[in-house]
């Protein structure tokens, strides 16, 4: 007999992504939480508003360094996969609990199956970057969003067979969601202006280190000049950016994490995106809201040729971000596959897999 299905989900990007699978599976579905993400706002909030099931276990993990994280993780999950004996283990993204889940499981046997995969930055220096290769090395599926990802999986040896472009579940629930993001109900709310730029900042690169981070405020202060700046704070950095003076800025409304429903909505009604974020990149491309991603690089390239990102040093951000007032930069198409189906179209290469 198949054992069951069993999700395993850690952070904020996870639950998101998770949503749409675990409405398609018929079949025996258990979800463990990682306890990466553990804050009401980074974690139940997303639960909730997805409808996603209450998970069978939550680990606790918590946080920590890479090593002692990684090391609790795979621990906790070689517990419940020993006491669960799971059919298959799917995992999702690109964070520490996707890397744990897909090494323990590949070591006893279970296969793996990785939503989003072949994504690459070639970045080696982001910890996502280490998690994806590996996790790809170590899946039976490798479920792709988008078809660049085809060509980085097969480059480093994937076999084509395990490959299946199957569209982007983020945007299965963006747009099962659509009807609720109020931008009306959000501003008034949250008290927001009629035109605002929304931030988000959370990458190591970005707010780990104080003089960056300072560098980073600085921008964000001469932005707050040109338009009022809404930024919902990541415990990540929250304190060094805070130290940095962020909130010395009578144009700079800080806001604690938002749940899914309220942080799309607020990104509908914005006039622009500034953004460090992985998924963010992909939500404004389908909103049609332009977005200026403050990296070097992007593992998500398609966010550029067919969507409103764009890649933005520092000292690009404020030029750029006065352009984009001026003359928004609008969205070329939807990504191929973007359509909402991704879901059912995972639970179908699931299903054929199990047959076999
Ligand atoms: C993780 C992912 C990142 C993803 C992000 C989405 C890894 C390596 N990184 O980064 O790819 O973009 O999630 O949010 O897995 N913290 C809290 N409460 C929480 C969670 C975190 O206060 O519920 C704080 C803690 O101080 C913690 C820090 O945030 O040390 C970082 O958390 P961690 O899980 O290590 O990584 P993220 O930065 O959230």
């Amino acid at each position: 007999m198949f054992g069951p299905i069993i999700h395993v989900l850690g952070a904020r990007p996870n639950f998101v992504k998770a949503a749409p699978v675990i409405a398609a599976l018929d079949v025996e579905q258990a979800v463990i939480h990682t306890g990466q993400h553990y804050d009401e706002k980074m974690s139940e909030i997303f639960f909730r508003e997805l409808g996603l099931p209450e998970p069978d276990v939550n680990l606790g993990v918590g946080s920590a360094s890479h090593a002692v994280q990684t090391a609790a993780l795979m621990v906790g999950l070689e517990r419940e996969f020993t006491e669960r004996s799971p059919g298959l283990v799917i995992v999702y993204g690109d964070v520490n609990s996707t890397i744990a889940a897909a090494l323990v499981a590949a070591k006893m046997s279970i296969p793996v199956a990785h939503v989003e995969a072949g994504l690459r930055s070639f970045d080696p220096t982001m910890p996502e970057e280490v998690n994806r290769r590996l996790t790809d090395q170590l899946s039976d599926l490798c479920l792709v969003t988008s078809p660049e990802a085809i060509g980085h999986l097969a480059a480093e040896g994937v076999d084509v067979g395990r490959i299946h472009f199957v569209g982007n579940p983020m945007i299965d629930t963006l747009l099962k969601n659509m009807a609720s993001f109020d931008v009306a109900r959000v501003r008034a709310a949250y008290d927001l202006p009629d035109r605002y730029v929304l931030a988000t900042m959370h990458r190591p690169a970005n707010v780990d280190a104080p003089e960056t981070a300072a560098a980073l405020v600085r921008r964000l202060h001469e932005i707050a000049d040109l338009a009022d700046l809404v930024i919902p704070l990541h415990p990540r950095g929250r304190a060094v950016l805070l130290a940095a003076g962020l909130a010395g800025h009578q144009g700079v409304r800080i806001l604690d994490p938002l749940g899914y429903i309220d942080f799309i909505a607020a990104v509908r009604g914005a006039a622009m995106v500034v953004t460090d974020s992985g998924g963010l990149q992909e939500e404004t491309t389908i909103l049609g809201v332009p977005c200026l991603t403050v990296r070097p690089n992007t593992e998500r390239p398609i966010t550029i040729t067919h969507g409103t990102n764009r890649l933005v040093t520092f000292d690009e951000l404020v030029p750029a971000t006065r352009k984009a007032l001026e003359s928004p930069h609008g969205r070329a198409g939807t990504p191929p596959l973007w359509d909402g189906q991704a879901g059912p179209r995972i639970a179908e290469v699931i299903m054929r897999f199990i047959g076999e």
